[in-house]
């Protein structure tokens, strides 16, 4: 191959930039030409695409966001949205992609490869909630945003000894959740994964107020449900005053961490060999540290799940 182009797709994620550049200096390593795809699957349909070289990738890796810019395209679910994104790229004389997203941009990547179009998936969302990878690009960032929040949180829930539920992403997964939860020292957490703790955390509430505690961290998870309700719930079954925090988008942004940076170019590095040795319809993940490829089709048949010793953990050390 001696021209690709590289895409990023769906809820942007921290270390995007860094995947992009690595992308970009390893074509540019081995002599092939990359072609830079804005706006996601969006921008192939409309052929926003534009030629990058080493400079255009300067000064990148260590911010959020994507240089690329990215959407979620409607058109590209239909035949006809994926009929003109191969157009464009034949256009442009592009010979294999690679897209940098979550599962609704695999299905994308999967499609194009289905038609003949060769494709490899670099999972970046910061939800880590994609199979046959250990982690995905941004979610350590997030990570460490939410940390430092709920740190914030703490203190003034100490200070005014209230109970707070706060409201993390993670769409149907529970991993920022409990991965917060486990961090933070939180005092209950509630993730899609496990729907029936509410009354748990009611109960180790009552329990905690019996032993004089004063104030507790409640993590919930999005897919859970809306945390107004839930902290309405928590105060009215235990009387306690309850205050409710939405973490929102600031979750998904901020310079990348160390971890999501060196991820990031691993992956985007991998991506490239992998199209260079005429593999497609591949997702590049990261699995006990090494570098792993699996089929996308058998990635999105299967369902991501979380740490089940974790989740053990969390409710161990926060009796
Ligand atoms: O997939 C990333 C994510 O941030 C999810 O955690 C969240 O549910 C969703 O995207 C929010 O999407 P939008 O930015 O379109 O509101």
């Amino acid at each position: 191959m001696k021209r690709l182009g590289v895409l990023t797709s769906g809820g942007d994620a921290p270390g995007m930039n860094a995947a992009i550049r690595a992308v970009v200096r390893k074509c540019v390593f081995h002599e092939v030409e990359i072609y830079g795809i804005k706006n996601g699957y969006q921008g192939l349909i409309d052929g926003n695409i534009e030629k990058m070289d080493v400079g255009s990738v300067g000064d990148i890796i260590q911010r959020g966001g994507t240089k690329l810019y990215t959407a979620r395209s409607d058109e590209f679910k239909t035949e006809d949205g994926q009929r003109k994104g191969i157009e464009q790229l034949k256009k442009f004389g592009i010979e294999g992609l690679i897209v940098i997203g979550g599962d609704g941009s695999f299905r994308g990547a999967q499609k194009l490869t289905e038609k003949g179009f060769p494709c490899i998936g670099i999972p970046g969302t910061i939800d880590n909630d994609i199979a046959g990878t250990d982690f995905t690009i941004g979610f350590d960032t997030a990570l460490n945003t939410i940390i430092e929040a709920i740190d914030k949180i703490r203190d003034t829930a100490t200070s005014h000894e209230r109970t707070y539920v706060i409201e993390v992403m993670g769409r149907n997964a529970g991993d920022l959740a409990l991965w917060a939860g486990l961090a933070d020292g939180a005092e209950s957490i509630l993730i899609p994964e496990k729907p029936d703790d509410l009354n748990e955390v009611i109960s180790r509430l009552k329990r905690g107020v019996e032993r004089g505690k004063k104030h507790s961290i409640i993590i919930l998870a999005e897919g859970v449900g809306s945390a107004i309700d839930y902290g309405e719930q928590i105060q009215k079954e235990t009387n306690l005053e309850t205050r409710v925090t939405v973490l929102g988008h600031i979750q998904r942004g901020g310079s990348p961490t160390a971890n999501d940076r060196v991820l990031a170019s691993r992956l985007g590095a991998k991506a490239v060999e992998l199209l260079l040795q005429g593999k497609a319809g591949r997702m590049v993940g990261i699995q006990s540290n090494r570098l792993v490829d699996h089929d996308i089709s058998d990635i999105l048949g299967q369902k991501h799940t979380i740490d089940e010793e974790m989740y053990q953990l969390s409710k161990e050390l926060s009796i």
